[in-house]
This record gives structure tokens, C-alpha cells and sequence, in this order.
């Protein structure tokens, strides 16, 4: 039998902490044979719901849970942990300003990127969930030096099966028959949710997308729209945001990293610009990506026309803004 993995999990006591961890101890996020041992941390205020939680995980009698560490104290939370999914973080309020959400985030990450440097096992995987994702990933990287840029990624994966679950409704097909959409950027609402290379299995073979659709207006207008206010459409119609989209969106990130992206097939992640696509090195952007052997590498080669080198470019501009904004809360 394998021996279990640890995955951390922050703000476990939260919505989508919630969802997240009867996923990961069921093997959604590695696999039906891999055993795990969760690390769920959370805050002082939210200590005792975080023991419920722990309780009910216990109540559950999952075959694949291996053990349970529920603390407040982020190093061990840390401790040997082989995945990371940082969950945890501060929320927007009425009232407060972008730069006030920026600099509570700002020295949460810091803090534990410290903590994960000095703690996890080598070579531990991050995936950063919390928002303003890609920028707490960001920080997260220049505060844990020693951890590859390669291992700290966000979640934009969520923003991707958005965009094949509109495309599967539209077109009446299985969300499973459409592939290979991209998401470029921000998870944020200039994120741009890209069809021009994407494809549809259909009774007569394999077309593109944008042929399928035979509607570039809507392709061009609403269904970007969509996408990128799908997050506030949910918030309006549950009152809370996405939680078990994300959760499961997690989870597709981290299986798709660990064992591999299907032959043909790319998905979109939050990485450290190499300067692909023209886009400056130094951000994280979500990039199209293959995984093979625990590694992502960008895709590379694809064209990229007008509409969209305008899209992709207002997307970075905006991580760049993003990125001043959180060193000038450093200060
Ligand atoms: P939530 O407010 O229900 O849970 C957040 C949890 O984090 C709370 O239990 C809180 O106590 C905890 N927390 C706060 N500071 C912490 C710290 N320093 N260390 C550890 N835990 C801490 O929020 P929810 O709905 O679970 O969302 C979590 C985050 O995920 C939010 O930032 C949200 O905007 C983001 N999000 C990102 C998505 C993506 O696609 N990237 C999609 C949906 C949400």
C-alpha cells in the first residue's frame, strides 16, 4: 500500500473548507488508492467550528483517512505537509477599500510562507485558493525563497470548467466532450476565457469550438461576460460565494498536476510567468498547461490574434497593478 500523503488545507473551518476536505479524504484529489492525512488549520475565532469539522471527518469513517491534525498554530499546520491548498484568508467587507483586503491578505501569506519554507516536505505543491489568488501566490513565492517557483501555482481552474460547462449548455453536449479552453490571467473579473483553440466531440468527430457555436457575437461578448462574472452571479443567487465548485475545481488542479493531464489535453493554471506569451516574468497568470510526472509546463505555440493579445495584455496589467499594490502594503 502507498504511504499517505499530507495535505494541508487553510481556512479548513470555512465554506470551502467545508466542501473541500470529505473530497480529499475520499480520494478525489489523489486517487482511490492513495491514503491521506489532513492538516486543517484555521484561526482562533473559528478554533471550535474547525473541531466540528474534525469530528464530523472522524464520524465519516473514511477508509482512506490515515489521520486528522486540527490546530491554530501554523506551524503545525505545516509540519511535512506534501500538498498545500491555502484556503484560508481575509474576505472583502462592506466598506473596505481594495488596498485594506490587499494588506490583511498580504501579511497572511507572508506568514505562511514562512512557515511552509521552514516546515513542509521538499519539493511540497501549493495551490493558493484565497483570493486575490494570484497575487497571495505571488507574495507567497518571495517570501519562501527555497520552494521552486514551479511548485506555487493558484486556482483558475474553476474559471476553466465555467467556461466548458457554458459551452457544454450552449452547444447541448456533455461538459466531458468539450476541451482544451484557456484561461488567461487574473482570477479576477478580467480574466479571459479564450475558445479559439478549444474543440467539441460530436457524433461526426471532433470540431472546433467556435464552428460548433457559429455565433462569434456571443463567443466575443456574453459568453467572456459570463464567465468572468459567474462567481458574482452565484453570490447573488445562493448569498454566498462558490464553494463546492471550488472545492472540486481544487481538486481537478491538484489530480491533474500529480498524475497527469490526459493525452491531448491542456487545462488552465495560476504559474510564474517565464515570459510566454509575451506576458512579463515575475507574475503569476494563468497559462494553458500540460502536467506530466508531478510537473506543468506552459503550452507553448498557439496563436494568438488581436482580440485576444488585447485581453491577455489588460489582464497582466492589471496582475502588475495588483503586484504594486501588494509591496506597496508591505512597506
Ligand atoms: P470563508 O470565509 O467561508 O472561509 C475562510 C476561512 O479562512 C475562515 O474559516 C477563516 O477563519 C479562515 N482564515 C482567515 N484567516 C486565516 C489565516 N490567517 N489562516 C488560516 N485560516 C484563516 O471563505 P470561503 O468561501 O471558504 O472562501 C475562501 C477564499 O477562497 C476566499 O478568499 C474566496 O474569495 C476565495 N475563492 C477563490 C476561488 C478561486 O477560484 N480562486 C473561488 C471561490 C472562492
Amino acid at each position: 500500500a502507498k504511504n499517505p500523503l499530507r495535505v494541508l488545507v487553510t481556512g479548513a473551518a470555512g465554506q470551502i473548507g467545508y466542501a473541500l476536505v470529505p473530497m480529499i479524504a475520499r480520494g478525489i484529489m489523489l486517487g482511490p488508492d492513495q491514503p491521506v492525512i489532513l492538516h486543517m488549520l484555521d484561526i482562533e475565532p473559528a478554533a471550535e467550528a474547525l473541531n466540528g469539522v474534525k469530528m464530523e471527518l472522524i464520524d465519516a469513517a473514511f477508509p482512506l483517512l490515515k489521520g486528522i491534525v486540527a490546530t491554530t498554530d501554523v506551524v503545525e499546520a505545516c509540519k511535512d505537509v506534501n500538498i498545500a491548498v491555502m484556503v484560508g484568508g481575509f474576505p472583502r467587507k462592506e466598506g473596505m477599500e481594495r488596498k485594506d483586503v490587499m494588506s490583511k491578505n498580504v501579511s497572511i501569506y507572508k506568514a505562511q510562507a514562512s512557515a511552509l519554507e521552514k516546515h513542509a516536505a521538499p519539493n511540497c505543491k501549493v495551490l493558493v485558493v484565497a483570493n486575490p489568488a494570484n497575487t497571495n501566490a505571488l507574495i507567497l513565492k518571495e517570501f519562501a525563497p527555497s520552494i521552486p517557483a514551479k511548485n506555487i501555482t493558484c486556482l483558475t481552474r474553476l474559471d476553466h470548467n465555467r467556461a466548458m460547462g457554458q459551452i457544454s449548455e450552449r452547444l447541448k453536449v456533455h461538459v466531458s466532450d468539450v476541451k482544451n479552453v484557456i484561461i488567461w490571467g487574473n482570477h479576477s473579473s478580467t480574466q479571459y476565457p479564450d475558445v479559439n483553440h478549444a474543440t467539441v466531440t460530436t457524433s461526426k468527430g471532433e470540431k472546433p469550438v467556435r464552428e460548433a457555436v457559429a455565433d462569434d457575437n456571443w463567443l466575443n461578448t456574453e459568453f467572456i461576460t459570463t464567465v468572468q462574472q459567474r462567481g458574482a452571479a452565484i453570490i447573488k443567487a445562493r448569498k454566498l460565494s462558490s464553494a463546492l465548485s471550488a472545492a472540486s475545481s481544487a481538486c481537478d488542479h491538484i489530480r491533474d498536476w500529480v498524475l497527469g493531464t490526459p493525452k491531448g489535453t491542456w487545462v488552465s493554471m495560476g504559474v510564474y510567468s517565464d515570459g510566454s506569451y509575451g506576458i512579463p516574468e515575475g507574475l503569476i497568470y494563468s497559462f494553458p498547461v500540460t502536467c506530466e510526472k508531478g510537473e506543468w509546463s506552459i503550452v507553448k505555440g498557439l496563436k494568438v490574434d488581436e482580440f485576444s493579445r488585447a485581453k491577455m495584455d489588460a489582464t497582466a496589467e492589471e496582475l502588475a497593478e495588483e503586484k504594486t499594490l501588494a509591496y506597496s502594503c508591505l512597506n
